[in-house]
């Protein structure tokens, strides 16, 4: 459709003016499909998140690790896993011009392990806890909830295999979306086991499908023996009907990985985070090993799911590490704002203008140095540069939603005064020139 529109559009440039090719080549341009422009008057959202994300990692002693946008391919396939969605069918991957492999990141794990060993982290302590914020990149059929570039904020706890860094990420995960102000969440919890009892779970499963095996996707027939785990979580509904009834994941848990299980419920529920366990919770990253989690929202459509994470203890020994567990957790940015957006009394009202009007140019310096004095006393201000009349210039700062508008005139000068219009109450004082910052903070 778009395309008829510019044909069209582009054939004119040819029978008209100017005009119409300056015109052509601005609507030519739009931000890719799957991608978008964060307008400012969605920063408020956007600064509420990160803000808040930053302050609570600190408090729970996580540090910033921040990672390039793209790495060598092999990370990626290695790390999340040859036959997975991501890997198969949504990586931005290309050759550069030195004949590499490079693919941007489409989650934040796997590089920030890379990083961990690269730079010789895990020789500091015992426990690494990092956090990081940025965009990914994942070749998916964009809709609402659902970008190709979008922003996520995670967590890695690195070198902890005690149940208690489960709760923790978990704990941190609930308290970030409770500050942010969201409501409407749920938490579900499985655990996916481990190299022990993984294999007695995955038998169980195909022994389960056994014959149906050919009724099923042309994904599971294919993840069938690679990866038969992954049949728990696909979402086609003929395939979750011949799926009904297979035994519970947990009764084929080894006794460490159902200790492991218990003891992270206990903590959970020690901290009363309201949970439920879905045992058919695998997650469509290969690293997982025990605790899988997931945060939906009732307030996202088919994109619900807010944050997901998990145990992976076998990922930095596969990228050529020690043997050592980790957890973590990433949610998205533009999910947890869709959300936010739906309860906007939650975001404070942002600084309000404060517009100064000098009528004639002698009178500019004067309001110039106490729009100098407004901005180190924070207070948001824009100066009339245009000379207009009075009523023009309340017009402009009417449209620019200032509350206060102050005005210089010569009278004032002589009386070292202005006026401080009030927008919103629609009144107005005569305020000595050194009590202005006074009286604009009493009416705040
Ligand atoms: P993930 O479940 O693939 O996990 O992504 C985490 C979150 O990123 C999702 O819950 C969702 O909110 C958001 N997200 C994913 N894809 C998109 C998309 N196309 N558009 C918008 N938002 C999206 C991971 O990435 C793991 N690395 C999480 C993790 C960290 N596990 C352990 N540590």
């Amino acid at each position: 459709m778009q395309g008829i529109f510019e044909s069209i559009l582009l054939t004119k440039t040819f029978t008209t003016d100017l005009k119409v090719i300056k015109l052509v080549s601005t609507m030519k341009y739009t931000c890719l499909r799957g991608t978008k422009d964060i307008l400012p008057e969605d920063m408020q959202y956007w600064h509420h998140i990160e803000s808040i994300s930053r302050n609570l990692f600190n408090y729970y002693n996580f540090e910033e690790l921040r990672t390039p946008i793209f790495e060598m391919t092999e990370l990626f396939e290695r790390g999340i896993g040859d036959d997975t969605d991501i890997v198969e069918k949504e990586m931005y991957t290309f050759t550069d011009k030195g004949d590499r492999r490079i693919t941007l990141r489409p989650e934040g794990t796997a590089p920030i392990v890379r990083a961990y060993l690269q730079n010789g982290l895990d020789k500091k302590s015992g426990q690494s806890k990092f956090y990081y914020c940025g965009p990914m990149f994942r070749y998916e059929r964009p809709q609402a909830g659902r970008y190709r570039q979008f922003h996520q904020i995670g967590v890695e706890s690195i070198g902890n295999e005690h149940p208690y860094a489960d709760a923790e990420v978990i704990a941190l995960g609930i308290h970030l979306f409770d500050e942010f102000g969201l409501t409407g969440l749920s938490v579900s919890i499985n655990s996916v086991g481990c190299p022990v009892c993984r294999p007695v779970i995955e038998e169980r499963l195909k022994q389960f499908i056994g014959s149906n095996l050919k009724k099923l996707c042309g994904d599971c027939q294919k993840r069938f023996d690679g990866r038969p785990l992954r049949l728990l979580d696909c979402k086609n509904k003929k395939c979750k009907t011949y799926l009904t009834g297979n035994s519970n994941i947990h009764d084929s848990h080894c006794h460490e990985c159902a200790d492991h299980f218990s003891s992270v419920i206990d903590y959970i529920e020690a901290m009363g985070i309201p949970f439920k366990i879905d045992p058919t919770l695998v997650r469509g990253l290969d690293y997982y090993t025990r605790t899988t989690f997931e945060i939906v929202s009732e307030h996202l459509g088919a994109q619900n799911a807010i944050c997901g994470g998990g145990r992976y203890d076998y990922l930095v020994e596969q990228f050529g590490g020690k043997k050592t567990p980790a957890v973590g957790f990433a949610f998205g940015v533009e999910r947890a704002v869709m959300v936010l957006k739906q309860h906007s009394d939650i975001i404070q009202k942002a600084n309000p203008l404060i517009y100064l009007v000098p009528l004639g140019e002698s009178n500019r310096p004067a309001l110039f140095k106490l729009l100098n004095e407004l901005r180190r006393n924070e207070f948001k201000c824009e100066i009339d540069y245009s000379g207009s009349d009075l009523n023009k210039c309340l017009k402009k700062a009417n449209k620019m939603g200032a509350s206060n508008v102050i005005i210089l005139g010569d009278d004032e000068a002589l009386s070292q005064t202005v006026i401080v219009k009030n927008m919103i109450k629609r009144e107005q004082q005569l305020v000595s020139l050194d009590k202005v910052v006074d009286v604009l903070n009493d009416s705040k």
